[in-house]
C-alpha cells in the first residue's frame, strides 16, 4: 500500500518536469508553425518576361511551391510592374483596375487568406508573353497531398497533432486519469 503511494507521488513529480518540458516544446512547435515564408516569385529570375513566349512559366514556379496564409510573395523586376487583378482580367491579360498596382521594382504582398490571387505586368504586352501568375491554396493540405512524394509542410502540419495526441496519452497514463482518447 504505502509503497504504491510513494511510486504515485515519485510519478507526479517526474510528470510535472515531463510537463513543463513537453509544453516547453509544444510553444517551440507552434511558433514553427505559425512562422511565415517570404518566397521570391520566378526564383533568381525574378519577375520579367519569359526568354521565350511562355504562359505558363509563373503558374510552375507557383506550382512547386506551398503557400500558406500570411506567407509574402517579394516580385522583383526592373521597367516593369505588377498588378493583382480578377480572374477575368487576368484571362484578358488587361487591367484599368486593378486590386494593387505597384511598379517601384520591388514589391512585398502577403496573401492574406486562402484562395486564388491572379497577378499581371502592368506593361503593354508582357502579360501576353508570360509575365502573369496564379497563386491558388486552401487550409490544410489539398486533396491530392497524400499522393504527392514531397510534402514537406503537410508533414510540418501533421507533426504537432501527432505529438499532441501522444503527449496527452503519455500524461493521462502517468496521471492514471482515464479519459477517452479519441
Ligand atoms: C495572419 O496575419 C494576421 C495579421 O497580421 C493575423 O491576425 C492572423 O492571425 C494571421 N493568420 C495566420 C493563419 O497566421
Amino acid at each position: 500500500m504505502a509503497s504504491g503511494f510513494i511510486t504515485i507521488t515519485q510519478l507526479k513529480k517526474h510528470c510535472s518536469s515531463l510537463a513543463l518540458i513537453i509544453v516547453l516544446i509544444l510553444a517551440v512547435m507552434r511558433l514553427r508553425a505559425v512562422e511565415c515564408v517570404e518566397l521570391d516569385v520566378g526564383g533568381p529570375y525574378g519577375w520579367a518576361t519569359p526568354p521565350a513566349k511562355n504562359d505558363q512559366m509563373y503558374n510552375d514556379w507557383a506550382s512547386k511551391n506551398r503557400f500558406q496564409v500570411n506567407d509574402t510573395l517579394r516580385f522583383t523586376y526592373k521597367k516593369d510592374s505588377v498588378m493583382t487583378v480578377t480572374e477575368e482580367e487576368y484571362e484578358r491579360c488587361r487591367s484599368s483596375h486593378p486590386v494593387f498596382f505597384s511598379n517601384n521594382g520591388d514589391t512585398v504582398l502577403k496573401l492574406d487568406r486562402p484562395g486564388l490571387f491572379y497577378f499581371i505586368s502592368g506593361v503593354s504586352g508582357h502579360c501576353q508573353r508570360g509575365l502573369k501568375m496564379v497563386v491558388k491554396f486552401w487550409h490544410g493540405p489539398p486533396p491530392q497531398a497524400a499522393a504527392d512524394p514531397s510534402p514537406t509542410s503537410a508533414a510540418a502540419f501533421a507533426a504537432p497533432a501527432s505529438i499532441v495526441k501522444t503527449v496527452f496519452i503519455l500524461l493521462s497514463s502517468l496521471l492514471g486519469v482515464i479519459l477517452p482518447v479519441g
